[in-house]
């Protein structure tokens, strides 16, 4: 099938079904960035109040590189993986001191605590950059579409094989939203247990669900 109707397809269903999350009700650079490091390790719902009151306290990033790092510390407090909350105070810092944006995922990649998601993620969903996102979710997604059987090392390893084909899948007008319609999809229909692929708004293009056995796919080599 065509990617323009995969696109179609998946987009048609994220603006009937997206959930309402204050970054994407009132979309910032910064609300993007604050977001994407919240989600890294910790799921849209028990992130959402600390997400309200970090924006309440430090509602932009001259706020944040100006805190002390004990404000932030405490405002990220029962979040866990304090590395999060230290890195995104230095990219505050570090963007606060750049004379522009940077305008791409490669330049946002030489930014502290960005990895090559959330380069995609930030510079897709804030700056409408054609950049793909592949989280665990995407992978899931995509090797069942493909019915891709590959044992795959790690979750890392895993990404990188999937990135050409999330690139080539990537809606070139809408990128943002397209990114976030597959973290969608992965979060709420395509699960790792039990898809619900009646339901599934790609279900007519993926290999996956019509070989029968969807949730044998991706292969992960046990650890
Ligand atoms: N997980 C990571 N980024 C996300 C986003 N923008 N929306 C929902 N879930 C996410």
């Amino acid at each position: 099938k065509q990617p323009a109707v995969f696109q179609r397809d998946l987009l048609v269903w994220y603006q009937a079904h997206r959930r309402q999350l204050p970054w994407r009700e009132a979309p910032s650079l910064y609300r993007t960035v604050v977001s994407e490091f919240m989600l890294q390790q910790t799921q849209v719902k028990t992130m959402l109040p600390y997400f309200a009151r970090w924006m309440d306290a430090l509602p932009d990033f001259a706020a944040l590189a100006a805190a002390d790092e004990a404000t932030v510390l405490k405002l990220w407090e029962g979040l866990g993986y304090y590395s999060r909350a230290r890195n995104l105070h230095k990219l505050a810092r570090a963007l606060v001191a750049l004379p522009e944006t940077p305008p791409t995922a490669a330049a946002w990649q030489q930014l502290p605590g960005i990895g090559p998601y959330s380069a995609a993620a930030i510079t897709s969903i804030a700056l409408g950059v054609a950049s793909a996102c592949v989280d665990g979710n995407v992978v899931r997604i995509l090797a069942r579409l493909t019915a891709d059987s590959t044992e795959f090392r790690d979750s890392a390893s895993a990404s990188k094989v999937f990135t050409p084909l999330a690139e080539s899948l990537l809606s070139h007008e809408n990128p943002g939203d397209h990114n976030q319609a597959m973290m969608e999809l992965g979060a709420t229909v395509c699960h790792r247990r039990n898809p619900l692929c009646t339901i599934c708004p790609v279900r007519a293009h993926c290999a996956g669900c019509a070989q029968g056995e969807p949730e044998s796919f991706p292969r992960l080599a046990a650890k």
